[in-house]
């Protein structure tokens, strides 16, 4: 099949984001304004009530990226030296880095084969009287098993943080909002997420005590209704105002870009239907289909094979687990091997976009026709 003109719409270009005219307003009237930090400014916080009434929870605290974001949940968690919090490998570094920062230690507890989302039993295998935290990522947009992991939490204590970065909109199996079980939830705002503002991020939780916590945290510690005191250790994580007017015109539009992404993504689980080789993700309602998951035998070569299809593939979506960074000494490998293997051997993860057309859709499906016909023809 020859390669298309057209490339496919991707995060690093207008067609595949939702930038227009209401961001370009957005940033005019802040630079007009000329107030630029939002410790000053309105926008941030009309950010963080927009934020609250869209997920109908108490408190948003808007920060500069999701990581910053997952550092003030982590933060308000209480977690400091010699603390355990258990999480996936198979997530971006920004989910362990605010553990590390604070002096604690990540559990990685092993995945589900089927989604890659963190496996209950698992973590309730690594609990030790040190965990504090638990950080549950909502892989890829799909749901992690929120209820068991809320169970093992209420049972010994601890705090459930969710990692909404890629699941903006997500809804669980019974559709509740994904980011509205846990103690705190994170967003993100980084340029591949559903919605950028080139990065930010957003904290959102009920916990009156949490929310102030992270407000802190957020703000050098600095309640600044109260005078220049420092009442707890902080960070300057503030979002700029800048950031947080672009942040609002494409909040107004992350329902559509939810809901297209569905869409397109229905178009090719239908497509793929009667693969012998490929497995397709459940298409679950509620996904948010930040990336669209295919299980494979063989990631790299489907990658490669994709790729001359005109198809982009990430392959294992990371290229090791996260404790195999040198960034992360210490763990053996092989520490979670169904996470090992979904990297190496059978995740292939497709960048997916609500600026996909139709055709874009077929044109993917096609390809992945192709390649499987190819690779398993008898
Ligand atoms: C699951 C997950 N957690 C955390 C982050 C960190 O977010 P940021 O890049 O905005 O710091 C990302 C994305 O980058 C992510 O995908």
């Amino acid at each position: 099949m020859p390669e298309r003109e057209m490339p496919l719409p991707g995060v690093l270009g207008p067609r595949g984001r939702t930038i227009g005219e209401e961001e370009r307003a957005a940033v005019l009237r802040v630079l007009d304004s000329a107030v630029l930090c939002s410790a000053f400014g309105s926008e941030a916080r009309s950010l963080e009530a927009e934020m609250t009434e869209l997920y109908s929870r108490g408190e948003a605290i808007a920060c500069s990226s999701g990581t910053a974001a997952l550092h003030l949940a982590v933060a308000a968690a209480g977690v400091g030296p010699g603390d355990e919090v258990i999480t996936t490998p198979l997530t971006d570094f920004g989910t362990v880095a605010p553990v590390v920062a604070q002096g604690g230690r990540a559990v990685f507890a092993d995945v589900r084969p089927e989604d890659g989302n963190i496996d209950p039993g698992a973590v309730e295998a690594a609990l030790t009287p040190r965990t504090k935290a638990v950080i549950a990522v909502h892989l890829f947009g799909a749901a992690a098993g929120i209820d068991a992991l809320r169970a093992i939490c209420d049972r010994h204590g601890l705090v459930l943080i969710e990692d909404c970065a890629q699941a903006w909109l997500g809804e669980d199996s019974a559709g509740r909002l994904l980011g509205t079980v846990g103690d705190i939830a994170c967003f993100s705002l980084q340029q591949y997420k559903h919605i950028t503002a080139g990065d930010g991020g957003l904290a959102i939780t009920d916990d009156p005590g949490l929310a102030r916590h992270m407000r802190l945290f957020m703000d050098k510690g600095w309640d600044r209704a109260e005078g220049r005191i420092h009442r707890e250790m902080g960070l300057n994580y503030r979002m700029t105002e800048l950031t947080a007017a672009v942040a609002r015109a494409q909040l107004t539009k992350v329902a559509d870009v939810v809901r297209v992404r569905r869409e397109r993504a229905g178009q090719l689980v239908a497509a793929l239907a009667g693969l012998e080789r490929v497995t397709v993700p459940e298409p679950l309602p509620g996904h948010a289909w930040w990336l669209f998951p295919l299980l494979v035998e063989d990631n790299s070569r489907w990658a490669k094979d994709l790729q001359a299809e005109g198809v982009p593939t990430m392959p294992g979506y990371l290229e090791r687990p996260l404790y195999a960074n040198p960034a992360l000494p210490g763990y053996p490998p092989g520490l979670c091997p169904r996470a090992e293997r979904l990297i190496d051997r059978t995740l292939l993860a497709l960048p997916w976009n609500e600026g996909y057309t139709e055709a874009d859709v077929e044109h993917i499906a096609r390809a992945i026709r192709t390649v499987h016909d190819r690779a398993y023809a008898r």
